[in-house]
């Protein structure tokens, strides 16, 4: 196998790919030093129309349609960003966690492309990439504190340096994006529910419904959302679950979720000492949160990052960052790496 480690790793381009979940991702970056890069391209293939009808993610589907979909959406980053595969400096791809068939789909993929032209493969863990997403838009200075919101995860984090990450928090149950998903599913919104909560609330009032928020014991920086979600089932079981307009109910969930996120992120920046909150992961496109957020960390002296909506869900930018000060520094993986369905970080 050829050797073709790039002579000269400024303006290196690297390809991510990513398919840890239901999204089949790739994107070419340009990195000049470790955290400033440009992004060249984002391409993601959305598998919504594939698991609508179930309400939720069939991994077995999601493995299916990834297959079909990755080489061609590979293609298509290389394409849109002017570039071949003789231009890229590196591969990055997700190596866990994650449903265990999808991230071999993208896996096997970036191996094959990786053996046969000599490049360097790195395994990026798909939370790292979440972790380091705001990068992909501005330069962000260590040490910061980073909010991980989504459909699988849900966590506070010290981010110290690239590659040092402390988590200081966790959800004990469900994660906010799987409580905003069950929930729109109990209401009959439809999927993914997320997003349908949000846009559903702006025109709601978040004070209709007083839902209960959950405080965890003895581990302040913890979250927990079972309880939210089965005060909403127990509320649409009853009277006022008939008569309550949707948007209120809605918006009364959803802000209870917004303050359940807020009180343990700003309880962990005050005991980092962090200046700035990073916001990522598929609930950071949640307007209210963003919104919420914002003002709670100003007003307690400090700034609010959050990545464009785009670079919050699920795409391979943030994977190809993550990889990068790895790839910059010359390492590699092996081809022999493989996928960690619950890779820690
Ligand atoms: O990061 P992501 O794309 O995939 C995972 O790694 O989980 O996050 C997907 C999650 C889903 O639960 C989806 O409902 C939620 O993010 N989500 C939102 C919004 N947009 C996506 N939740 C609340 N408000 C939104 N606007
Ligand atoms: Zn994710």
């Amino acid at each position: 196998m050829s050797d073709r480690r790039p002579t000269h790793p400024i303006n290196m381009l690297i390809l991510g790919i990513e398919s840890s979940c239901d999204d089949a991702a790739a994107a070419v970056l340009a990195i000049d030093k470790p955290g400033v890069a440009d992004v060249r391209s984002s391409v993601i293939a959305n598998q919504d129309d594939v698991h609508r009808a179930y309400g939720g993610i069939v991994p077995e589907l999601a493995s299916r349609s990834h297959i079909v979909t990755i080489l061609p959406v590979i293609e298509r980053a290389l394409a849109s960003a002017g570039a071949s595969l003789d231009d890229i400096g590196g591969i990055a791809v997700t190596c866990g966690p994650g449903l265990v068939g999808s991230l071999l789909v993208g896996l096997l993929c970036a191996k094959g492309i990786a053996q046969a032209s000599g490049l360097p493969l790195v395994g990026v863990n798909h939370l790292e990439g979440h972790l380091l997403a705001p990068m992909l838009e501005q330069p962000v200075p260590f040490p910061y504190l980073a909010l991980v919101v989504s459909g699988g995860h849900t966590a506070l984090f010290a981010v110290e340096d690239f590659g040092r990450y402390r988590r200081l928090g966790v959800t004990r149950d469900d994660a906010a994006g799987e409580a905003f998903d069950k929930v729109a599913k109990m209401m009959g919104l439809g999927y993914p529910g997320g997003r349908i909560i949000d846009e559903l609330s702006r025109s709601g009032d978040p004070q209709e419904v007083k839902f209960p928020r959950a405080r965890v014991k003895n581990a302040s920086l913890d979250f927990s959302f079972s309880g939210v979600k089965t005060a909403v089932a127990l509320f649409l079981a009853g009277e006022r679950g008939r008569t309550t307009a949707p948007s209120d109910l809605a918006a009364s969930f959803q802000e209870a979720v917004v303050e359940m996120l807020i009180r343990p992120t700003i309880a962990a920046a005050r005991e980092l000492g962090a200046d700035t909150i990073a916001l990522t992961g598929g609930v950071a496109a949640n307007s209210r949160l963003r919104k919420r957020l914002a003002a709670a960390a100003a007003a307690d002296g400090r700034h609010l990052v959050a990545p464009s909506f785009k670079y919050c869900t699920d795409n391979a930018a943030m994977i190809a960052m993550a990889g990068s000060y790895r790839l910059l520094r010359g390492k590699r993986d092996p081809l022999t790496i493989d996928a960690n369905p619950n890779l820690p970080l």
